[in-house]
C-alpha cells in the first residue's frame, strides 16, 4: 500500500475512534449535545478520509505526487482542528465559532485539492500513448 494510503487509514481511524466515543458520551449521557461534532468527526474524519486513502492505494502513480501529501496535511489539519473547535462550540463555547469557521475553509481547501488530483490525468511524465495503455 501506498504510504499515503496508510497515513489516511491510520489517520481515519484515530477519528473513528474519537467520532465512536462522542457517540457513545451521547448515549449514556442522554444528552445528544454533541451531534454535530460526533456527525463530522465520523463522515469528514473517518469514512472521507478512508475513501481518499483507498483512492490513492488504487492510484498509485497519484499517491506518489507531493500533492497527496500537501493534500493529507490540509485536509487532516481542517478535519482535526473543526472536530476540536465544533465539539467545544457545543457544549457552550460561542468563542470557537470563528475556529470553526476558518478550520471548515481549510477542509474545504483540502477537498479542491482531492478533487485537482482526481481530475487530474494518471501519469504526467508518460506521453499519451502509453496513458491510453
Ligand atoms: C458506537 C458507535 C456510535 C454511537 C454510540 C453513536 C451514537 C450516536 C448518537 C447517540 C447520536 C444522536 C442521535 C440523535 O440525537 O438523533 C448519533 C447521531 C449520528 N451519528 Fe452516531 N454513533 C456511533 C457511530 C457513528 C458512525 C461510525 C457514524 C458515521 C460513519 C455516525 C454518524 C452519525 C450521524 C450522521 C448522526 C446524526 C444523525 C441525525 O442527525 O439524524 N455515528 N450517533
Amino acid at each position: 500500500m501506498p504510504r499515503i494510503s496508510n497515513l489516511f487509514f491510520r489517520t481515519a481511524v484515530l477519528f473513528l475512534i474519537v467520532g465512536v466515543m462522542m457517540g457513545l458520551q451521547m448515549a449514556i449521557s442522554q444528552n445528544h449535545n454533541v451531534i454535530g461534532a460526533h456527525a463530522h468527526v465520523n463522515l469528514l474524519g473517518w469514512v472521507t478520509s478512508a475513501i481518499f486513502g483507498g483512492y490513492y492505494a488504487l492510484n498509485p502513480a497519484k499517491a506518489e505526487r507531493r500533492l497527496a501529501m500537501v493534500h493529507y496535511a490540509v485536509y487532516t489539519l481542517g478535519v482535526a482542528m473543526m472536530a476540536v473547535a465544533l465539539y467545544l462550540l457545543l457544549l457552550g463555547n460561542p468563542a470557537m465559532e470563528p475556529v470553526v469557521a476558518v478550520s471548515a475553509l481549510i477542509t474545504f481547501a483540502g477537498v479542491l485539492i482531492f478533487a485537482w488530483m482526481v481530475f487530474a490525468p494518471e501519469n504526467v511524465t508518460l506521453g499519451r500513448s502509453a496513458r491510453i495503455a
